[in-house]
Parts: C-alpha cells; structure tokens; sequence
C-alpha cells in the first residue's frame, strides 16, 4: 500500500501508460481519478479500478481550461483534497516538416504542452493551500533526443522538461515537488503502427534489447508519486532501457 489515500489525478488514463499506472495505483491503495477525453475507454479503466479500489472518471480534454478547472472543482467534491496530478494525456501527428499542416503542429502544441499549463495550472491552487502536492509530467527521450518527423511533439516534450524545472524551482518552497519521466520506446496504442522493421532497430540500439512495456513506466511513476521521493525535485528520470545514455 505505497499509495494509501493519497488522491492522485492521472490524464489520459484511458489507455496505454495511463491505463496500467492506474490500475496499479488503485491496487496500492490510491483514490484515482482517471481523466481522459474518451468517454468509453475511461469508463471502462474505472470498471477495472473498483474491482479492487477506489476510482472516478472525469471527462477531460486537456487542451481546455474550463474544463481543467472542472476536473479539479470535481475531485475537490467527491475526494476533498489533491496529492499527485500526473500530466500523462499525449498525442503524436508526425510528419517531416516540409509536410507538417499548421493544424498538426498545433493539435500537439495544445494537447501536449499548453494542455499541461492548463491542468498544472488549475490543480497547483489546491495544493498551495494543502502546503504539498507532487506534479509528474510525461517528456519523452524524443524531448532529449529529437526525432526525425516529429518536430511537433519532440518540440512539446521538450518544452515540459523546461517546465518541469521551471516549476521545481517555482513551487518547491511551497511543498510541491515537480518532476518528468522520460519513456523510451513502450509498446502501447500509441506506438502500434511502427513497422516491425524499426521496432527490432530500436531493440537493437537499447542496451536493455527490449522495448518497454507499461508497467515499466507505471512504477517509474510510482516512485516519483509516493513519499519515497521525498527529496527529488526537478527531476528527469529516463525510463528507456539505457537508449539515451
Ligand atoms: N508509448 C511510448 O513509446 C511513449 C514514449 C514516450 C512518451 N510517451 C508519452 O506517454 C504518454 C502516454 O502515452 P501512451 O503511449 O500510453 O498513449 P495512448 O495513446 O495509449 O494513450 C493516451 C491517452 O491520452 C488520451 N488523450 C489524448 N488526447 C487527450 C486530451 N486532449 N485530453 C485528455 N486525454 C487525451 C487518449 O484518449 C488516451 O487514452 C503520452 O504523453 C506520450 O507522449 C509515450
């Protein structure tokens, strides 16, 4: 019971990485509120909670402030307090640049990055009045790294990095600790339709010869979230098979 009580909102925990983190949180005694812009797919993460937890779903989309300020005035309602807002809702839309619509770079830019400004934003009041609070945002090697055709997304990834240290100076002196995790290449809905040829190059390229699987970023958050990181602030822990060192 890593987790007990502890009231942890998780965005886009309707799939993939989310979805697992959830569950897992939920075993390890945490209220979770799983906030996804799918209706069905979230519904049924909640299903999965109660059958051995504690969990509500909020409908979010991320890249909306009034909807942000809802989904915190919600668990406010039904939890009464905010331990960890982990921002893991993300989208891809890669192309090369010369391709790249304006429509693309800015469904990214405001999903991935601004949409975390905004729930960072909404939920941090709260925490500043409880005097400690934990912020987990989800950067990627690609923010590290860079990555051919996808200059969007490394840009977003990138750009919560700079956040994240940002604001682990910013609000560290108010109790809230704010770190990334940096995943490698983790076979979710996400990743699915990466040729098979790339996927055996990127085993190739880790020193680990795997590519990662949800949990393996579900407990990296797990650590981050729970009191055993209590002096960790600003962090970016890589969770990528040693693809980056
Ligand atoms: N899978 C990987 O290899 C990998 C690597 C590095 C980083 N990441 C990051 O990890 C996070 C989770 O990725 P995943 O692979 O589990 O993806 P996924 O596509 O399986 O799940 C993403 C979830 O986010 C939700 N979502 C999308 N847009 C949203 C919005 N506007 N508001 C609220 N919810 C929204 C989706 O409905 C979905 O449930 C993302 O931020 C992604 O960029 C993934």
């Amino acid at each position: 019971m890593r987790l007990e009580n502890k009231v942890i909102i998780i965005t886009g925990a309707g799939s993939g990485i989310g979805k697992e983190t959830a569950l897992l949180f939920a075993r390890e005694g945490a209220k979770v509120v799983v906030a996804d812009m799918n209706e069905r797919a979230g519904e049924e993460t909640v299903v999965e909670i109660k059958k051995n937890g504690e969990g509500i779903f909020i409908k979010l989309d991320v890249s909306n402030r009034e909807q942000a300020k809802e989904m915190v005035k919600i668990t406010l309602e039904k939890y009464g307090k905010i331990d960890v807002l982990i921002n893991n809702a993300g989208i891809v839309q890669d192309a090369f640049l010369s391709k790249m619509t304006e429509d693309q770079w800015d469904k990214v830019i405001n999903i991935n990055l601004k949409g975390v400004f905004n729930c960072t934003q909404a939920v941090v009041e709260v925490m500043m009045n409880q005097g400690k609070g934990v912020i987990i945002n989800t950067s990627s090697i690609v923010g590290l790294n860079g990555n051919v055709g996808q200059v969007n997304y490394a840009a977003t990834k990138a750009g919560l990095i700079g956040m994240t240290k940002t604001l682990a100076k910013e609000l560290g002196k108010k109790g809230i600790r704010v770190n990334a995790v940096a995943p490698g290449f983790i076979t979710t809905p996400m990743t699915s339709n990466v040729p098979d040829k790339i996927l055996e190059m990127m085993k190739e390229k880790t020193p680990l010869r795997r590519l990662g699987e949800v949990k393996d970023v579900a407990y990296a958050y797990m650590y981050l979230a729970s009191d055993e990181s209590n002096f960790v602030n600003g962090a970016v822990l890589c969770v990528d098979g040693g693809l980056v060192i």
